[in-house]
């Protein structure tokens, strides 16, 4: 997987059908998606429950471009080599998920998998600085972190400048995670984000028997960013 900062459209599972994660993933594919982001959720981190590693490994087969798996999970660290092993492309830990980010950023590389670093709306840009050179992705969190469908917050477009500046030349990309549509894409675009997680917003309207909508809800967060 080389890397470049071309636009990227991730759709995530989570606003897919739950029953039907395979045909779901095929259809989005076709449709357009970059990337399949995958959230992780334990009913702990964050106040709710999605699925696990066993699930991450089921769907593995079915996705052709990338499994960008988001860890919402703590601890983080008894479950990395079960992630990578069910396949994982990208692994994503959040800052606040416990002391030793550092530990676990090396641990998920160690695995074999790309290291990701995740930070939530009320987390400075400053927590991810002594981090950046373990990890190949930055995902700021422009919803807190639990549920699809929630509102964008503007925060995050400023917070998004100013780690896209801190990156300079080093190869990582900066992923936006959180009420992503044709409105809120291109303010992060602009401001440096390069893989826009979109859940509501990609499978609102379609299904896997008419695929067609999400061919155009990609399209459209793509085109508003042009
Ligand atoms: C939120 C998840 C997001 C979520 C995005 O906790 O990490 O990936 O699915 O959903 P939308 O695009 O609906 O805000
Ligand atoms: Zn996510």
């Amino acid at each position: 997987m080389s890397f470049d900062r071309k636009l990227k459209i991730a759709p995530s599972i989570l606003a897919s059908d739950f029953a039907n994660f395979g045909a779901e993933i095929t259809a989005v594919e076709t449709q357009g998606a970059d990337w399949i982001h995958v959230d992780v959720m334990d009913g702990h981190f964050v106040p709710n429950i999605s699925f696990g590693a066993t699930t991450c490994a089921a769907i593995r087969p079915h996705i052709k471009t990338v499994m960008d798996v988001h860890l919402m999970i703590a601890p983080v660290d008894p479950y990395i080599d079960a992630f990578a092993k069910a396949g994982a492309d990208f692994i994503t830990a959040h800052v606040e998920a416990g002391p030793h980010i550092h530990r676990t950023l090396q641990a998920i590389r160690a695995a074999g998998a790309r290291p990701g670093v995740a930070l939530n709306p009320g987390t400075p840009v400053s927590a991810v600085a002594p981090v950046l050179d373990l990890v190949d992705l930055v995902c700021v969190m422009t919803v807190n972190p639990g549920f699809g469908g929630q509102k964008f917050i503007p925060e995050g477009v400023e917070k998004t400048r100013e780690l896209r500046k801190l990156i300079g030349d080093r190869d990582i990309h900066i992923e936006i995670d959180g009420g992503v549509d044709p409105t809120t894409a291109p303010l992060v675009a602009e401001a440096g984000a390069d893989v826009l997680v979109a859940g509501s917003a990609v499978f609102k309207g379609g299904s896997v028997s008419d695929p067609a909508p999400y061919g155009y809800n990609i399209r459209a967060i793509r085109r508003a960013c042009e």
